[in-house]
């Protein structure tokens, strides 16, 4: 008895459903039956795809943002927990709490997870910055990179460990790392890095690597740990780029050139900014600052919603990168953009504050962009 009344409860139901149904509801239906279609499994053969992550994902009150993860990505890195002033704030001190979440929504979806970063000189504890003794730096170095890196051995995937060190020219740029220790700080990183999980993929990571000076950079640096014989798995190229440059060649130059070395490409950053820039763009350095530009409305073209014609060669601009990438998929480990929506992207206040920009492949209503089908339909030759 109480059988057949809960299937003519269940029966009940559906038929109200059923009738319930406007076409807009069956609209709807449809749009979730193409959700088999995504980023992740599309790209699944090919290379990890994924998104930074901020404090509302890892904390999970952005439900929409964890959706959209969760369907179209399958790696994840910290925007900016574990940043050295976040992880590590004072000498004896470790914050984990974040980290720690972070890691478990990475493992609860099975992502690669992603660790950023180790060594860098930007949004770095103040306390290090007064460091001035070379075996003292090596010293917190080492007890920076053991204790995060052996914390979550085994669950972190892959480390940025050491991020910006290389100047325009290709030079090591003149961090308080390299005044105090010289050129073999980042040696002692990697090393570091490698001893305390041997299985971890270890990546240099940097801006503007598509730029041919720099490039010949990397490539010195590479070289130079190989011959050290220090683990090194891959190069980040940043990506933070814009709707017309760098050019495809230059990125392909710098895929070849690091991929000759042996070691994987990683795109960690990408995003492409679609307003003007008030410099000589010369990559991402966080720390420049074009105060002077905000309020100006010739520098925030597009404070209300983006024209049909950007939109267009944003999509164009998407194509032409990711045609790059499945060209060279086999030297490419992960394509991850740096932010999940449009409204979360950092290039909303950088370089210049208050600015409204459009550089994700998601709106800032969580909605796909024309930007977005261009990378889905390289893949999906059933449309
Ligand atoms: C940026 C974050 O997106 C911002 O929220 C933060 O204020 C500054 O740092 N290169 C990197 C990233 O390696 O860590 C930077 O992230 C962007 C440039």
């Amino acid at each position: 008895m109480k059988k057949i009344l809960s299937i003519s409860v269940i029966t009940m139901t559906s038929l109200i459903i059923l009738n319930s149904c406007s076409p807009k509801e069956s609209e709807k239906q449809k749009d979730l039956s193409k959700k088999n279609i995504s980023l992740k499994d599309l790209y699944k053969e090919d290379f990890y795809i994924g998104a930074a992550i901020n404090d509302y994902q890892i904390g999970k009150t952005d439900t929409l943002g964890l959706e959209i993860l969760e369907n179209e990505f399958n790696t994840i890195t910290p925007e900016n927990i574990m940043k050295w002033m976040y992880v590590h704030p004072k000498e004896n001190e470790f914050y984990f709490e974040e980290t720690d979440k972070y890691i478990a929504l990475g493992l609860e979806k099975n992502m690669f997870i992603v660790g950023h970063t180790l060594i860098w000189h930007s949004q770095i504890a103040d306390w290090m910055n007064e460091v001035t003794d070379s075996a003292d730096m090596a010293n917190h170095f080492k007890n920076h990179i053991n204790n995060i890196v052996s914390r979550y051995k085994g669950k972190i995937d892959s480390w940025d460990v050491v991020n910006e060190a290389l100047n325009e020219d290709g030079t090591l740029r003149e961090s308080s790392f390299l005044k105090v220790m010289g050129n073999d700080y980042i040696d002692l990183a990697f090393k570091l890095a490698s001893n305390a999980d041997p299985k971890a993929e270890l990546v240099y990571n940097d801006y503007n690597l598509w730029k041919p000076k720099k490039r010949e950079g990397v490539v010195r640096l590479v070289k130079q740990l190989q011959a050290n014989g220090t683990k090194i798995d891959g190069v980040g190229m940043q990506a933070h780029w814009s709707l017309d440059g760098p050019s495809i060649e230059d990125i392909e130059n710098s895929i070849l050139a690091y991929s000759e070395l042996g070691v994987k490409v990683m795109f960690t950053e990408l995003d492409v900014t679609v307003l003007p820039n008030p410099w000589d763009l010369n990559g991402a350095a966080v720390e420049q600052n074009y105060d002077k530009f905000e309020g100006d409305p010739i520098m925030n073209p597009y404070p209300e919603s983006l024209p049909d014609s950007i939109q267009l060669k944003l999509a164009k601009r998407y194509e032409d990168i990711f045609n790059l990438f499945l060209k060279h998929k086999e030297k490419i480990g992960r394509v991850t953009f740096w932010g999940v929506n449009d409204g979360q992207s950092w290039l909303n206040g950088w370089p210049i504050k208050n600015r409204t920009n459009y550089p994700l492949l998601f709106d800032r209503n969580y909605k796909p962009k024309k930007a977005y089908n261009s990378v889905i339909k390289l893949k999906n030759t059933s449309n």
